[in-house]
């Protein structure tokens, strides 16, 4: 194999000078065949991973290394990469606990340990055998195939580390690799070994599964697998399809993959593939079957923005402006479809860009992936009204500039014309200007404005100052 970097030569000089056996394993080696590009360089050796990591930052000129005495780890970084020094072990790991008890072992016994065979390849720093692939498991042959396939037996492999079940599935996902049938059944048997991971590190790989080209991969094998039901139910809710009268509804599930590839088909932005996933998280709890109308999901927008809160908190999503955009999105995602079923008028165009602000587009973009129907004809008439929805909104915008509406006139001008102290009518008129403005009964313009803050005053029994 050929190895660019220049860690690998010093390393094997280091290794041929003390009589060491250098590898460098695990997902370096996967990325450097699939030819995608790596951030970490992971190193095992055969004895001390930390002293290693000494001697080497030290021939490269003192560079500064993190050592991590508990899991007898080191790193630090040279030339754009973060090289990881770690010894061989041979490990078995606590029930119920992510503390492994360590043991020094061979490479072999390093690589059983590891994840999936495509994750246990190594290549030899050694001189006599350098850039030598070590592949006991099949790893090579599993890559060629795609497949994920452990070492180990599943069940070992899972137990040991139940956060690889996720993994499993995120590797699935991002390289549209096949889960090898046995392994597949260790996770079904393993999956409520995924309680005991932390909600951080799930999420951690759930987002990655998020990130990936077409997510709708990982999430239906974390459907199939059983996983899903138990980190995130409120998406399994969404499965099935009820009938009543021989009237059924879309299963919400499936609808929702499909958004979301359609999202992620166009859009890199986690949160914006956050809110396709959660879109139609609120319709369980709101679907009602009404005769003469069918199934209805009535508010089911408002019931998701609020799950959506409730949710980030669960899984250990940031609870800030990420959040408050998801649900956003979540809150508003019908008001363009609804738009453009009906009459396109610039008061409501205007009014969806006051709601959205600079997010419109983000919303606009899941709005339209939204639209699964399978009716050509009715899907041909959503997409040419966007097409006019689309138009309109910038045409307000360049009128009205309401994206980000800053009122043309200020609290305290209304306080100062008027001679008011602070009090609720102040809001009053800014409000009715709002309002006019979004309307279209005036423009965004500080001279009309004016004129209108007058005639609501007046309105209100409010006398300008002499
Ligand atoms: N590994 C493992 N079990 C885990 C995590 C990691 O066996 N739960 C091993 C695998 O051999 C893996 C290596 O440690 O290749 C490095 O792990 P990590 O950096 O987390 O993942 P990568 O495989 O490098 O993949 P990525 O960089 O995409 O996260």
């Amino acid at each position: 194999m050929q190895l660019t970097h220049p860690i690998f030569k010093i390393l094997s000089g280091i290794a041929a000078e003390k009589g060491l056996e250098i590898y460098v394993i695990g997902g370096y080696v996967r990325d450097l065949i699939l030819k995608r590009p790596s951030k970490d360089i992971d190193i095992v050796v055969l004895g001390s991973g930390i002293e290693l990591a000494k001697t080497a930052a030290k021939q490269l000129g003192n560079l500064t290394v993190s050592v991590f005495k508990n899991f007898g780890t080191a790193m630090f970084r040279y030339k754009g990469m973060e090289i990881e020094f770690v010894g061989a072990r041979k490990e078995s790991y606590q029930r119920n606990s992510r503390k492994p008890i360590v043991e020094e072992g061979t490479i072999d016994d390093d690589q059983k340990r590891r994840d999936f065979t495509i994750n246990a390849l190594a290549i030899s720093l050694n001189q006599d055998t350098y850039g030598q692939l070590v592949d006991p498991f099949g790893g090579i042959q599993n890559l060629e195939d795609g497949i994920l396939r452990t070492p180990l037996d599943p069940v070992i492999t899972f137990s040991d580390d139940p956060l690889r079940m996720m993994r499993a599935v995120r590797f699935a996902s991002q390289l549209n690799f096949t889960i090898e049938a046995i392994t597949f059944e260790g996770i079904i048997a393993n999956k409520e070994r995924l309680k005991i991971v932390s909600k951080e590190r799930i999420i951690d790989e759930f987002n990655k599964i998020m990130l990936s080209p077409r997510p709708s991969v990982g999430l239906k094998l974390l459907e199939q697998s059983g996983l899903l039901e138990v980190f995130f139910p409120e998406l399994t809710a969404l499965k099935g399809v009820e009938s009543v009268d021989g009237i059924g509804h879309k299963d919400n599930f499936y609808h929702t993959l499909t958004v979301l590839d359609s999202v992620s088909r166009v859009s890199d932005n986690l949160w914006l593939r956050w809110a396709a996933l959660l879109h139609d998280i609120g319709k369980p709890v709101t679907k009602k079957f009404v005769q003469g109308q069918g199934w209805t999901f009535h508010g089911h927008n408002h019931v998701g923005e609020r799950m959506v809160g409730k949710l980030f908190n669960r899984l250990k999503l940031p609870q800030n402006e990420k959040m408050k955009y998801v649900q956003k999105l979540v809150f508003l995602h019908m008001r363009p479809i609804v738009l453009s079923e009906e009459i396109v008028t610039d008061s409501a165009v205007r009014r969806l860009l006051f709601d959205a602000g600079d997010d419109i587009d983000d919303l606009m973009t899941l709005a339209e992936a939204d639209i699964t129907s399978k009716n050509e004809e009715k899907v041909r008439r959503f997409m040419h009204n966007f097409r006019i929805v689309r138009q309109k909104l910038k045409e307000v915008e360049e009128k009205d500039a309401i994206r980000n509406f800053q009122s043309p006139v200020s609290g305290e001008e209304i306080m100062e014309i008027f001679n008011l102290p602070p009090c609720k009518a102040i809001g009053d008129i800014k409000n009715a200007i709002k309002e006019a403005i979004l309307d279209g009964i005036i423009s965004n313009d500080p001279a009309e404005a004016r004129e209108y803050m007058f005639k609501v005053a007046a309105e209100l029994g409010i006398q300008k100052s002499s």
